[in-house]
């Protein structure tokens, strides 16, 4: 059955991807979740304009943005089949489609900052990562910068014992899910585009998510509450249909990789900016308060979280989680 299955996916992938091949302009539809006000909609528009500069109009691309093509779970199987060409999902949504390894970036507190993210997505960890992708019909083609999360709800959370009880809104990753139960919450996993009324109408408590996907999709209007944790991270793989790369002929392929590197650069040059301007607004708003942790408070939540290293050691393995903690230490790039 399974076999069927993938041969029927194959055959669709033929079919819907070669009529894009054979138009002029080729179009690459880039479908995302978030608005374009924010690190990966600038980044996207950005590979837009350079992907269609670098080709002299041979390519166009179509963005996509806020679910308005497809949503979360939707888009990478549209993506599998051929009817998408490009995306950019967080690490967070790799597991269903059976690939746990970029879920090592949800580890709670395992970055410090984007300069030791930088090390382990620019060296052998993060191309490694990237090959797994060959084997679903993807190629990843470059990481993309979102930033540090941040919880928020209708109470205040200070104190490990806060989250006890809580519903969270989580991405489809079992470690954010394995946190949130180490803290006592529930977590539910549902789809981005569904966040802001789940949170008006009371069908979670809470979420977590960075300063610019909480004020451009308006969370703050409707959470009392923002504690700044920075206990994870979101960031994004760029990934695209690779029967449509592998047959796009060179000419064509090598002007849409250069764009995609400067797309890369521009948009995780600007990411840190984006967080910090979207954390401005919100305060200006005045409609949530941002609770600050003292050291330790912040501490406190560490401990509480640290059993959920064991737990993902069992999902994702041990040895994953020495590299990525051994790259993210090294000096040498
Ligand atoms: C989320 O689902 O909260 C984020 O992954 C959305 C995004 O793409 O930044």
């Amino acid at each position: 059955m399974r076999n069927f299955i993938w041969a029927a996916a194959s055959i669709a992938t033929l079919v819907l991807s070669g009529p894009a091949l054979a138009q002029s302009p080729v179009i690459i539809k880039f479908s995302h979740v978030v608005a374009t006000d924010t690190p990966k909609g600038k980044g996207a528009e950005k590979f837009k304009e350079l992907a269609e500069k670098y080709t002299g109009g041979k390519v166009k691309v179509e963005v996509y943005p806020n679910s308005t093509l497809y949503k979360d779970k939707e888009e990478l199987e549209a993506l599998q089949l051929g009817s998408v060409q490009m995306l950019a999902p967080s690490n967070s949504k790799f597991g269903p489609l059976g690939i746990r390894e970029f879920e090592v970036f949800d580890l709670p507190y395992i970055l410090p900052d984007l300069k030791t993210l930088r090390k382990v997505t620019e060296g052998p960890l993060g191309t490694k990562l990237l090959k797994l992708l060959d084997a679903k019909g993807i190629t990843g083609l470059a990481y993309w910068d979102n930033g540090f999360k941040q919880m928020s709800a209708n109470k205040k959370l200070i104190t490990p014992a806060d989250y006890q009880g809580v519903k969270f809104r989580i991405q489809s990753s079992r470690v954010i899910q394995a946190q949130f139960k180490s803290l006592g919450s529930l977590p539910q996993v549902m789809a981005f585009s569904e966040v802001y009324q789940a949170l008006q109408t009371g069908v979670v408590d809470g979420q977590e998510n960075t300063w610019s996907n909480i004020y451009t999709q308006k969370m703050h209007e409707v959470q009392k509450y923002i504690t700044e944790t920075n206990h994870g991270y979101i960031g994004y793989v760029v990934i695209v249909n690779k029967k449509f790369w592998d047959d796009l002929p060179a000419d064509i392929r090598d002007p849409l990789s250069k764009a995609m590197k400067e797309a890369t650069e521009f948009s995780n040059a600007q990411s840190q900016k984006e967080n910090d301007d979207a954390l401005a607004e919100i305060k200006k708003s005045g409609k949530s308060e941002i609770i600050k942790l003292t050291a330790d408070q912040d501490e406190a939540m560490r401990k509480a979280m640290e059993p959920v290293y064991k737990e993902a050691a069992g999902r994702i393995g041990q040895g994953l989680i020495d590299e990525f903690l051994k790259e993210a230490k090294s000096t040498t790039n």
